[in-house]
């Protein structure tokens, strides 16, 4: 056993320096201070994390299987943990490994829970026994060897803490070292068992096109909930997020919460059992239908990232562990990450029928308002007139386009704003050159139909000269113009997912091999081209996961921008990703969802919780409006660095039909705190229920500024943190659809 003690990361609690160059670059300089700790007892075997507020123990046992033994709250430093034993079986049905809780456990030997991984081997053996061999620990990294009882299968498990947040991320790779292919038909990243108990609610998020990000609840009972995509890529059916607290808890920022979030981007799983011994254990990773990857001798494969955090502030809490994780710790350029600017996008003013002409003339109006990025969306290359064609032919379309796009982009920089473009790689129209000249391209199964989605298939990006295709003809985008942003959008899931061109046992490796290439597509043009941003789109928020936000900079949430329906949809949203993320556009009303009318004001109102967009037909906005945007863009910026980086609290929740919602987010430097208040419909007299403030210092002095509407008569302009936490205010808002939002700065 390879022993080694309490070595610690020096890694120091993030304190953040913001140095402001401009007014939309803001580079965040952390400066670090509590560090993770990862300590090994020899004597008893026991492995013990200890990151910000969180403790995590396991052990290995008596069998050599590796058990956890804690994951909560911070324990001293003076805490003892005896060996790991495994339970006893419970009975002849429920033997020994199937009731232990396991840290990542083969399928093999009477194992009826959710195996972390699952093998057949050529001659037909599916038996997988793994055992503790060795460990390395490394900083705030963790590495442990297990290895098969018989056969040489090694899985390498890595743990990797954070200081800052307590989030713990795990991944799992397997290598065959046998001297023949073996199928891996079920890998996961590994298992995180909560305390022993009866009483959890697990909540999770569900959606659909235009209705993403619904959070859900249910109590966990015995038996399986499943969590999952099938899609080949993430969905807005599920998402990779769960978290689960005591049922008791009813405020947002109270009880303890055990969450977390598989960062993959393709088809996934996330299983959520409670066994006969009442142990509740999440299971992670690549979904295991229709899955069958073959490793070669000497190859390895690695699974996705899960990550895990324990927060006793409530699901707020954990949600603001996630933002502040996502900033610090997984986005591209992390730490030093800019401040998102405020783009606009011509797609809801404009379709398919772009120009030169058409869109020259909604840059000149979104600069005059302040815009800050401007964005082609979807119709500018190929013969696309509209969704029948086009896809796959990435060249401009020159009836559109006589000039090429650079006319179009010097205009753009002309008016102070950088430039970005909508681009759809992976997908195909039938009607298209590319199609036509590789019909072999696509995902299908030789002599059975191709299902159309949107009248597109997907291009099968696993296959090296698909990828080969996609990458040169972005790479070239991005060296002939001067494109600072692409939105990556992908409107449809997959059907018929066969892979023709390979051996029928290596087909199903489509599922690891396309995300891996997507993933590495966009590694290596962040890497040639450094300073352009990415949005994850997929018809809306179906391409949202961690996996993701490794390469890109922003995800589009939903393709419906009511700004009502917007309320609970980011509201969702946030439960698992930051604000700082999430693109919002202010759109024309009334909307194309729901044929709703909403005021200008209401609308900004609703997007400036977010990272600020405009998807309008400025050509229609009157002088007006145009003025009142100007204002509110303005006041965007002044207010953005602590939206997209502070600490959200959700003091009223659009959720169960409520009339009302309202967010609070406070700056990292706990200067300034912005609070936006939504109502749908006064009724009956009843006023707007009292607010107390929250995140605030006692005994600090804040002084209010209304950004729209009122507050109540009487409502002080400078009190201290503890009045407006505990006091609270009134807000005037009577009415249907009204909004108002104020600042408070801290000024003593
Ligand atoms: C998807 C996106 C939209 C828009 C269209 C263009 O639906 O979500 O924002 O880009 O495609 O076709």
């Amino acid at each position: 056993m390879h022993c080694c003690t309490a070595i610690s990361a020096l890694r120091l609690r993030i304190a953040t320096l913001v140095l402001v160059l401009s007014p939309c670059v803001a580079l965040y300089v952390s400066a670090q201070t509590t560090p993770a700790t990862i300590q090994f007892d020899s004597t008893s075997g026991v492995f013990r994390i200890d990151a910000a507020d969180s403790t995590y123990v396991f052990g290995i046992n008596e069998v050599q299987g590796l058990q956890n033994l804690y994951w909560g709250r911070h324990l001293a430093a003076s805490d003892r943990f005896a060996a790991a034993h495994s339970m006893p079986e419970a009975s002849s049905f429920d033997p020994s490994v199937t009731v232990t809780p396991q840290e990542y456990v083969g399928w093999g030997g009477g194992l009826y829970v959710d195996p972390d991984l699952k093998i057949t081997f050529p001659d037909g053996n599916r038996d997988l026994v793994l055992k503790y061999v060795s460990h390395r620990i490394d900083g705030d990294s963790l590495s442990i060897v297990m290895k098969d009882i018989s056969r040489d299968v090694y899985v390498m498990l890595n743990y990797q803490a954070d200081g800052e947040t307590g989030i713990l991320r795990r991944s799992a790779t397997v290598e065959n070292r046998t001297g023949a292919p073996f199928t891996v038909e079920q890998i996961a990243a590994g298992t995180w068992s909560l305390p022993r108990g009866t009483d959890y609610r697990l909540r999770y998020l569900t959606g659909r096109w235009a209705g993403e990000w619904n959070v859900q609840e249910r109590h966990i009972e015995p038996g399986k909930t499943v969590l999952e995509s099938r899609r080949g890529t993430t969905g807005a059916q599920n998402n990779p997020w769960f978290a689960i607290d005591r049922k008791g808890a009813g405020d947002q920022d109270e009880g303890e919460v055990w969450f977390g979030a598989l960062g993959w981007s393709g088809s996934w799983q996330i299983s959520v059992e409670q066994d006969q011994l009442q142990q509740v254990r999440v299971t992670g990773g690549p979904n295991a239908f229709d899955f069958g990857y073959l490793l070669k001798p000497r190859e390895k494969l690695t699974t996705p990232d899960f990550y895990g955090g324990y927060s006793d502030h409530g699901i707020g809490g954990a949600s603001r562990l996630m933002h502040r994780y996502e900033i610090d710790s997984i986005l591209p350029r992390h730490p030093k990450l800019k401040l998102r600017p405020v783009l606009y996008n011509s797609w809801e003013a404009t379709g398919f029928d772009v120009n030169e002409a058409g869109q020259m003339a909604l840059a000149e109006k979104a600069a005059s308002i302040g815009v800050e990025r401007f964005v082609m969306d979807d119709g500018w290359f190929g013969e696309r007139k509209n969704d029948h064609s086009g896809l796959g032919d990435w060249y401009v379309n020159q009836q559109k386009f006589p000039h090429g796009l650079n006319p179009l982009i010097d205009k753009v920089h002309s008016l102070g704003m950088d430039f970005g473009l909508w681009v759809e790689p992976e997908m195909v129209n039938p009607n298209s050159d590319l199609y036509r000249n590789h019909p072999d391209w696509v995902l299908n199964f030789p002599d059975r139909p191709r299902t159309e989605g949107r009248n597109q298939l997907v291009l099968n990006l696993a296959r090296p000269d698909v990828r080969a295709y996609i990458y040169s003809f972005l790479d070239k985008l991005l060296t002939q113009n001067d494109i600072a942003f692409l939105k990556w959008d992908y409107n449809r899931n997959w059907s018929e997912p066969g892979w023709p061109a390979v051996t029928p046992d290596t087909e199903k490796n489509v599922y690891v091999d396309f995300t891996n290439n997507y993933y590495s597509i966009l590694a290596e043009l962040r890497q040639k081209h450094p300073k352009v941003e990415i949005e994850s789109c997929s018809g809306g928020g179906s391409r949202v996961d961690l996996g993701i936000m490794r390469y890109t900079d922003e995800v589009w949430p939903s393709d419906n921008t009511d700004a009502y329906d917007r309320l609970l949809i980011q509201n969702g949203f946030t439960y698992a990703y930051s604000p700082g993320v999430m693109m919002a556009w202010v759109t024309d009303s009334p909307t194309w969802v729901n044929s709703r009318s909403l005021s200008l004001e209401y609308r900004f109102l609703s997007s400036m919780q977010g990272s600020l967009g405009i998807g309008a037909n400025l050509n229609k906005w009157t002088r007006e409006d145009l003025d009142e945007a100007r204002k509110m863009v303005a006041v965007y910026k002044s207010i953005r660095e602590t939206v997209q980086r502070g600490s959200l609290y959700r003091l009223i929740t659009p959720e169960n039909n409520s009339e009302q919602s309202v967010t609070e987010t406070v700056s990292r430097d706990g200067k300034q705190a912005v609070t936006f208040a939504f109502l749908h419909s006064s009724r009956e007299l009843y006023p707007f229920p009292l607010l107390q403030l929250r995140g605030l210092e006692e005994n600090a002095t804040y002084t209010l500024s209304m950004i729209a509407g009122d507050v109540g008569d009487g409502t002080p302009t400078t009190a201290s943190g503890s009045y407006w936490m505990n006091h609270g205010l009134d807000l005037k808002l009577r009415g249907d659809f009204q909004a108002l939002a104020f600042t408070l700065t801290r000024t003593k």
